[in-house]
């Protein structure tokens, strides 16, 4: 566990914190505007049981990583799923959410910090990619200030109530030695 001030920690997740992590992302999904997730509110309905072997999965990888911002309860969540191929194993795809009442404290940034020095760390990983909403300033502003750059936009890949959205992708290049 990684402690990060007086009100939040940074960990791993353990298969036990499936049912908070459902919680925290079906909570951020109901809300009114809605957030920038092509997800519609019903359209994320897992079972514990998946997502506790997600966890599992993610945390038992050398490319992928499931971390929780923790307080008293998942106020947050990071994800990154690595590739599967032989010729993808240094590119993970990432994702993060963080809860409503605790946004524009840190929380996000903290996770990304977190990720960022798991990745640095590792022999393997030298490309992490997201792609986010064009318009989602606040997101775009976090992933550049860790150095994400843009490589491109993916236009009208959603629609939400009728309005065609365009997605920028994003991605952080890692120099590793050979
Ligand atoms: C995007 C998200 C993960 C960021 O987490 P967070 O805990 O709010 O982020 P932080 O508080 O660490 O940092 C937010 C930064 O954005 C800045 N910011 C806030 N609103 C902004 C805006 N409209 N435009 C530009 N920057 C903005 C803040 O000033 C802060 O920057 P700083 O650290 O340089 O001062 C979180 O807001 C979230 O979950 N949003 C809803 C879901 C979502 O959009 N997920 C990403 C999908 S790709």
């Amino acid at each position: 566990m990684m402690h990060e001030g007086a009100n939040f920690w940074i960990r791993r997740a353990e298969p036990n914190h499936a049912r908070d992590y459902i919680r925290l992302i079906k909570g951020i999904l109901a809300e009114s505007p809605p957030v920038d997730t092509p997800y519609a509110p019903g359209e994320f309905n897992p079972a514990t049981g998946t997502i506790r072997e997600l966890i599992e999965e993610l945390n038992a990888g050398d490319n992928s990583l499931f971390l929780i911002a923790e307080s008293e309860g998942v106020i947050g969540a990071l994800t990154c799923r690595g590739g599967e191929l032989e010729a993808s194993r240094h590119c993970t795809s990432l994702g993060i959410y963080v809860a409503q009442p605790v946004r524009d404290q840190g929380v996000g940034s903290a996770l990304m910090r977190h990720m960022v020095e798991w990745a640095t760390a590792s022999p393997l990983l030298e490309r992490i990619e997201l792609d986010v909403f064009a318009g989602n300033a606040r997101a775009i502003h976090l992933y550049e200030k860790y150095g994400f750059v843009r490589e491109g936009v993916k236009r009208r890949m959603y629609y939400r109530g009728g309005v065609p959205i365009d997605m920028l992708m994003m991605a952080l290049l890692l120099e590793k030695k050979p």
